[in-house]
């Protein structure tokens, strides 16, 4: 594995590996991707090899633009092209009903697929460069934090893959926002950097939540997840000068993390502040709760996802 810059011909040589069947991480504004070829069933199987996944959690096709929906995608409803419009290229994943050409190894088996096109430009390029949907889990091994950085990659991840195509920090952080339109009601599966609030405010309607026993529905709302090795635990106070974590005071050791206050920056860094104190095992990460706001969803929802218990 080696990782490169994004020069013109690293993404054509991005693009000739993905279409060859080839595995290779790519930045996301969102989140680093273990990227292959959709419509390629044996490189689909080799990224949920990678990464550990389970063979029943459906992974995003990632398009380079949204007239593509139609190759993998039947029945849109028009609300999916009123969304394009307005979130696309961006943080916005919609669970659509899968085309017959897309393998059921890269939806999980289901009749949905879910489809993204990214903002980032090395993203994009590189999708281009392939010529085909690109299929892109968060490149982290299953359940563990999502990276944000070229440097925050597993080493379980580097060894496996073809190529890593190093595009620098991922401007959100967290993972987009998945919003599924197979049902009457559009619903919230994974509330991610576009929020709730304002895809209410486009649609002029309430957006469903997700009845927790529906698992089968967004297999990846595992109710633990995005979690570092040493357990997380939410707190609602300061922490003392010899605690572990993340704060919003200033930190008295290198063991702690000082968080910014606006939302859409705390979720910038919070994947990689937990990395870093991952790194020296402590006995436990603690984060101060942020807020309570509508802003703060998505934070509050991988907050919790990382400090549940395991049983
Ligand atoms: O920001 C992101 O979305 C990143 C970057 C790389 O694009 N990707 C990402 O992929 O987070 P992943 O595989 O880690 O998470 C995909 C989520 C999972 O919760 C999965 O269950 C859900 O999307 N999902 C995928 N296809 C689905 C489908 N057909 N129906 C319901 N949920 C689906
Ligand atoms: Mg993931």
């Amino acid at each position: 594995m080696t990782i490169v810059e994004p020069t013109p011909e690293m993404i054509a040589h991005a693009g000739d590996l993905l279409i060859d069947g080839g595995v290779v991480v790519i930045p996301t504004e969102t989140v680093y991707g273990l990227a292959c070829n959709a419509m390629d069933e044996d490189a689909v199987r080799r990224v949920f090899e990678i990464k550990g996944r389970p063979a029943e959690n459906p992974l995003i096709v990632h398009l380079s633009e949204a007239e593509q929906m139609e190759d993998v995608a039947v029945d849109i409803p028009d609300l999916a092209w009123k969304l394009a419009a307005r979130y696309w290229p961006g943080p916005l994943t919609m669970v659509l009903r899968r085309g017959p050409e897309v393998p059921k190894v890269t939806t999980g088996g289901l009749e949905t697929v879910a489809v993204r096109v990214p903002a980032h430009v090395v993203a994009r390029e590189i999708i281009e460069a392939a010529g085909c949907p690109i299929a892109a889990p968060s490149a982290n091994v299953f359940m563990g934090l999502s990276p944000t950085n070229a440097f925050d990659l597993d080493p379980e991840i580097l060894v496996d893959v073809d190529l890593v195509v190093d595009g620098g920090p991922c401007e959100y952080g967290l993972e987009s926002t998945v919003i599924d339109l197979t049902e009457e009601t559009p619903r919230i599966l994974r509330p991610g950097a576009v929020s709730r609030g304002e895809i209410q405010s486009l649609i002029g309607r309430p957006l469903g939540h997700m009845p927790p026993e529906e698992v089968r529905k967004s297999p990846g709302m595992y109710r633990r997840h995005y979690a570092p090795s040493s357990p997380v635990r939410l707190v609602d106070r300061g922490l003392q000068a010899d605690e572990v974590g993340l704060t919003f005071g200033a930190a008295q050791s290198e063991l702690q993390v000082k968080m910014p206050k606006d939302a859409r920056a705390y979720g910038a860094v919070l994947y990689s502040a937990l990395k870093q104190l991952d790194l020296r095992k402590p006995k436990a990460i603690l984060v101060e709760e942020p807020p309570e706001g509508a802003e703060w969803e998505a934070v509050w929802d991988r907050l919790r996802k990382a400090s549940a218990n395991l049983l």
